[in-house]
């Protein structure tokens, strides 16, 4: 595979800007090779397992190019090169690994428009999302740890933090590039080195993140990325010279990986999934609270983690939070991913596609009213409209089972004690909302929900300095802040 040719950002970006564009659709053309091999050793390089997969366009269901698919024997190439490039790595000047970050950081900012187009392309979600969040949380994640490369001495005062070796890193699909920066800026800052494999949907921009790797200088064997599915991601859990493994996805592979590097001396981090509760509160300033719910629970068509897929309205405003629920709801614009005024764009692949359905059929069966806008759906293409359920128990499966698709339940409490204790009930502790006025409320209730993270009167707000992770089936390490670089470091 040859580089693509470089795509000219406007000229705005050059200087790292977000920017405005005016006419949708999305115009910009980036070039996508028929074919990509895997990048290892600094190179790319054709599977030895000769295997290659489609990976689509959930948009049109067009074919955009063909992944690799790696095997045991790719994975060995990977991890070898990544173990061998690790005691250099390892020993040059704190201030060098922070430079190459920084260097990765603003070559990806000047890339950005690119790497926005791809990742909607790829993955079916809204172009503005990519472009507005995305890939500028990518590129902060970079410079954040490029800040932390040479200052680690200063994050764990009287402690040495010393770097664990190869670190397998397994992505999702939901934020193919930014998952991948989550977990590599780190590592490297640490002085670590990484195989890393993307989701089989999404592959296209963790591979052109290994273009700016080449463009940057970075040491051959630093960054390694191999493609492939669920097969290729046990092989390189499995290997023996892997020190440490980070997985972001499903609680049932989360387990799965549990159990493999249980006894064997691996450091593990798993983010795994959520069933978020959002808390509105009598007090709270409703349009406000309705934005934010809209947010948290359609951003990305759902597939989000932290989506906050359980609403819990306090009994007095529920009708009033419903009917302004309703009127949001029609205006939300679902279609073209590339539509520069889309706000839900396509499922990430069919399969979800087909799990979220089965979600709306399983919550009707139980007892719950669906309620979703009338929308024309594109005719190529996985689309669903947004949907809310309202006359949801606690007991209904989609109160209890993370959805991951643009569906929200909605539940009624009385006392903040029994919003809390509904808020609770729940196997997983990723994230909360708290909607109030009373800045007393917020302190008291964010003390007593079990979840890594709880926003007060906003959601799905992230920032490289603060830590993310989960309680319970939501996984336990962190990721971004302080606490994000112990899961990349052993302390002596
Ligand atoms: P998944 O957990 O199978 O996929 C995530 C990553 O793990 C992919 O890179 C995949 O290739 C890899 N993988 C799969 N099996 C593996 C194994 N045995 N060993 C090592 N790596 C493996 O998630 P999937 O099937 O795409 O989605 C299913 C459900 O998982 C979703 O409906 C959603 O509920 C949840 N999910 C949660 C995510 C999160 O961010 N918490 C992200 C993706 C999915
Ligand atoms: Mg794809």
């Amino acid at each position: 595979m040859s580089p693509s040719p470089e795509v000219k950002n406007p000229p705005e970006l050059e200087f790292g800007n977000a920017w405005e564009y005016a006419a949708a659709p999305e115009s910009v053309k980036v070039d996508i090779a028929d074919k990509y091999g895997m990048f290892i050793n600094g190179a790319f390089v054709a599977p030895m397992s000769r295997k290659y997969m489609d990976t689509i366009n959930p948009g049109n269901e067009e074919v955009l190019s063909k992944i690799a698919v790696a095997n045991e024997d790719d994975v060995e190439r990977a991890v070898a090169a990544a173990k061998a490039a690790f005691p250099k790595w390892k020993r040059l000047k704190a201030s060098e690994r922070a430079k190459y970050l920084f260097r990765i950081a603003r070559r990806l900012q000047e890339r950005a428009r690119e790497f926005s187009v791809l990742e909607t392309l790829d993955g079916g979600k809204p172009i503005k999302e990519s472009r507005d969040v995305d890939i500028p949380e990518a590129v902060k994640h970079f410079f954040y740890h490029a800040g932390w490369a040479d200052k680690l001495d200063y994050a764990f005062p009287g402690r040495k933090g010393r770097p664990l070796g190869v670190c397998a890193q397994i992505i999702p699909w939901n934020f193919p590039l930014l998952m991948a920066a989550w977990k590599i800026a780190p590592a490297l800052a640490c002085g670590n080195t990484v195989v890393l494999k993307p989701a089989e949907t999404t592959s296209l921009t963790a591979l052109r993140l290994a273009e700016i790797f080449v463009e940057v200088g970075l040491p051959p064997g630093v960054v390694n990325i191999i493609t492939g599915a669920g097969d290729t991601g046990a092989a390189l859990v499995a290997h023996k010279d892997v020190q440490k493994v980070a997985f972001t996805g499903s609680t049932a592979v989360g387990k799965a990986i549990a159990q493999e590097c249980a006894g064997s001396g691996k450091r593990l981090t798993l983010e795994l999934g959520g069933k978020s509760p959002n808390i509105i509160f009598e007090d709270a300033s409703l349009d406000q609270a309705v934005d934010g719910i809209v947010q948290g629970i359609f951003f990305n068509q759902g597939h989000v983690c932290c989506a906050g897929s359980r609403l819990f309205v306090q009994e007095g405003v529920m009708q009033e939070v419903l009917a302004k629920l309703e009127v949001r709801m029609q205006s939300l614009r679902v279609g073209d991913p590339m539509d520069k005024n889309t706000d839900l764009g396509a499922i990430n692949s069919l399969g979800q596609l087909a799990t979220i359905k089965r979600y709306l059929e399983v919550g009707e069966a139980e007892g719950a009213q669906r309620h979703q806008p009338s929308v024309k759906l594109p005719k190529r293409g996985y689309y669903l409209p947004p949907t809310w359920f309202t006359g949801v128990q606690p007991s209904h499966t989609i109160a209890r089972e993370e959805i991951f698709g643009p569906v929200l339940s909605v539940m009624s409490f009385r006392t903040p004690e029994e919003a809390i204790a509904r808020a609770n009930n729940t196997p997983y502790g990723l994230a909360a909302g708290i909607w109030t006025d009373k800045g007393s409320k917020i302190f008291d209730i964010a003390s007593r929900l079990k979840a890594g993270v709880v926003w007060c009167n906003t959601y799905n707000r992230f920032d490289a300095a603060s830590p993310f992770g989960g309680y319970k089936q939501s996984g336990f390490g962190r990721e971004g802040g302080r606490q994000g670089l112990l899961s990349y470091l052993e302390l002596v």
